[in-house]
């Protein structure tokens, strides 16, 4: 019976475990053989491998993470691609992959296709920035995750007459900011996507302030450039820029320009941690038992994807050269948060 790889790679998401789950219990029903590949890419160059059976997916559905481990170690940046990982395609008898990761790693996954083993792709990310799906799982439980912070932070803030910035991940694109921001009810919404003026953001505190409020919650993606342009920590082991800060400068700013104390919560990673939400897992479960369809039917170089309530695939690469921006519908329709000229919030 033919055998499958199942990688997790790149940043863990919630929902990947529920993926795990689909695919396994799928290609165990019709006797294939799946062997879980320890740590990401860096698991499948050095080897490191379990065997996974139904048994060992049960109990996984609601956990957070992903019980195979995940690292940022890439064939092709820290090896010598193909070759890094086929001493272990060979002793494993692998004959094709499943791998479930953000754009970086699916992008990964379609090279090593194209030098000659069957991938199937699972996009995972709570950035929900990969094209060719409507939605990624883990999406839905970040943004819960930051409109329950944006709750708590709302009713202190509210005590002290301050300005509570709270900054979410998202990278180049601000799904998580606009959705929890206007889940939340944030007096402004900054997106990477959407130009925004911090006088326009200032006058609008103020004058709520001014009518009796006492407070204003602003949510600010990582991603946005400011006037210094994008707020960095460092590079990851890509070399890439890691993304974090911007709510210092947003709060500065505002702080000096209403005269209100600002103060800044960022959400880090607690926003991919945890219990997946029900929405997720259902996701995840669907796009892994999909997957291992597609694995059993010999389709390979595409990855799983929604598109309204209907499953499909795409290629990888059409799906993963660029990262998909917030949808200019939901800041068109929600163009008051996003302090930009629109219509009055009760005509939303
Ligand atoms: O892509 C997911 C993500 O959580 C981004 O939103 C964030 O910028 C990045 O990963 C953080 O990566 P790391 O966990 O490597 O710091």
């Amino acid at each position: 019976m033919p055998t499958v790889g199942l990688v997790t790679a790149g940043g863990d998401c919630p929902g990947t475990n529920a993926a795990i789950r689909g695919v396994v219990a799928r290609l165990v029903t019709e006797g294939w053989e799946v062997v879980g590949v320890e740590k990401g890419w860096k698991g499948l160059m050095e080897g490191m491998t379990r065997p996974l059976t139904r048994d060992s997916v049960r109990g996984i559905l609601g956990r957070g993470g992903t019980i195979l481990g995940s690292s940022r170690l890439d064939p092709y940046v820290h090896g010598q691609g193909y070759e890094s990982i086929r001493p272990t395609i060979e002793s494993r008898g692998i004959d094709a992959l499943v791998v479930i990761g953000g754009d970086g790693s699916l992008r990964t996954a379609a090279r090593l296709e194209e030098e000659g083993i069957r991938v199937v792709g699972i996009p995972k990310t709570i950035d929900n920035d990969i094209g060719g799906t409507d939605v990624t799982f883990g999406f839905h439980t970040a943004v819960q995750v930051v409109t329950d912070a944006i709750d708590r932070l709302t009713t202190t803030a509210e005590s002290h007459d301050r300005i509570m910035v709270v900054e979410t991940m998202g990278r180049t694109a601000g799904w998580i900011a606009a959705y929890s921001g206007i889940a939340g009810g944030a007096e402004a919404i900054l997106v990477p996507e959407v130009p925004y003026d911090l006088d326009e953001i200032a006058s609008r505190i103020t004058a709520r302030h001014d009518a009796g409020r006492t407070y204003s919650l602003v949510v600010v993606a990582e991603g946005i450039p400011t006037e210094h342009g994008y707020v960095t920590t460092g590079v990851d082991s890509f070399g890439f820029e890691r993304l974090g800060g911007a709510g210092e400068v947003v709060a500065r700013e505002l702080e000096s320009r209403t005269g209100y104390e600002a103060r800044v919560v960022t959400l880090g990673h607690l926003q991919r941690g945890g219990t997946p939400t029900a929405f997720d897992r259902v996701l995840a479960t669907r796009l892994g038992l999909h997957a291992a369809e597609l694995t059993l039917a010999g389709k390979s170089g595409v990855m799983v994807a929604v598109r309204g309530t209907e499953l499909t695939d795409v290629g990888i690469i059409e799906a993963c050269s660029h990262p998909r921006p917030l949808e200019p519908d939901v800041f068109r329709d929600a163009a008051w948060f996003f302090a930009q000229p629109g219509p009055p919030m009760s005509t939303l």
